[in-house]
């Protein structure tokens, strides 16, 4: 039997920007997505025992079908003769925009790499996830599963001309505590980013600036985390947020998530992920604050995660 993991991520700045080239903020969380693969005859079989939002794995497994079958095909194994019992499982809630995709194919990858004895550097598991993330987000930038293989805190920017993308770590001085309120929603990642490009080409005066600000905003993140100004980062969230409400991908479910998080005192808050629904995470330092933020959600119907932002080892 092969084994498994890949680490849930959360995205501070700049989703839907990476995919064209914007450079981004991602902190993996300590939760991870776990497989275990046992080869069988022909058919693949996926037990999904990760909890979360109801009907997430219902919802996603034709795209989790496609995605196994994109990474059989990079681990230059034949999915027409390879049978495989998938089991899934592990700390990370099936909620969507938390890398629950990318965090599952990185597991995935890893499990099928041990029960065939296939030997894959970190990197070669990257780029498999990175196919795989293609069924889920049909052009994604490679954030979620970038952070998926390696955790920690990283600025990423997608190389447009094909080669590698820039990946460097960040660090923070400390791990700072947030929480991620989910929707409920399960939100279908192709769609907006598709929508996204689509809106962007047809309506350039509009989009351009935004792509330029969330450009701007990145880089002023970077530089707050590096002096872990948490006030400032918070407030670049709050900034970050109104250019994805621009761009068309918040909701109301997420704005009501961010507006209450705000009125308890959370320094910042933001859609997470894909938006159209998925998670809103908001910057809640100490664990007062992060207890008092995730109440309020709660009481409104929403379910939460409390983590950690900057979590050298998971
Ligand atoms: C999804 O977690 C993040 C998006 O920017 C898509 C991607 O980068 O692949 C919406």
């Amino acid at each position: 039997m092969g084994k498994g993991s890949g680490f849930g991520k959360v995205i501070l700045f700049g989703e839907h920007f990476v995919v064209h080239g914007v450079p981004g903020i991602v902190s993996a969380i300590d939760s991870t997505a776990n497989a275990k693969v046992t080869r069988k005859n022909k058919t693949i079989e996926v037990k999904d025992e990760r909890r979360g939002s109801k009907g997430y794995a219902e919802e996603k497994k034709i795209q989790q079908l496609e995605s196994i079958n994109r990474m059989l095909k990079k681990m230059k194994l034949d999915p027409e003769t390879t049978g495989l019992n998938i089991w899934l499982g592990g700390s990370l809630p099936g909620f969507s925009g938390l890398g629950a995709s990318a965090a599952s194919s990185v597991a995935i990858a890893r499990a099928i790499a041990g029960e065939f004895t296939l030997s894959f550097s970190d990197q070669e598991i990257n780029d498999i996830a990175y196919e795989a993330e293609k069924a889920y987000a049909g052009n994604p930038s490679g954030i979620d599963n970038t952070a998926a293989t390696f955790g920690g805190l990283l600025w990423f920017k997608k190389n447009l001309a094909g080669g590698s993308n820039t990946i460097e770590k960040l660090s923070l001085r400390k791990p700072v505590e947030i929480i991620i309120g989910s929707t409920g929603i399960v939100a279908n990642t192709k769609a907006m980013v598709k929508g996204v490009a689509e809106r962007k080409k047809a309506n350039p005066q509009k989009y351009n600036p935004l792509f330029k600000k969330a450009e701007e905003l990145a880089i002023n993140a970077r530089n707050a985390i590096h002096q872990f100004d948490l006030m400032k980062v918070g407030n670049l969230m709050d900034v970050n947020h109104s250019l994805l409400q621009e761009i068309g991908v918040s909701c109301k479910e997420l704005d009501q998530l961010v507006e209450t998080a705000k009125e308890q005192g959370a320094y910042g808050a933001k859609l997470t992920g894909g938006g159209g629904g998925g998670c809103m995470t908001a910057l809640t330092p100490g664990e007062d604050l992060q207890e008092k933020v995730a109440k309020a959600i709660e009481k409104e119907g929403f379910q939460v995660l409390r983590t950690k932002i900057g979590i050298k080892r998971i």
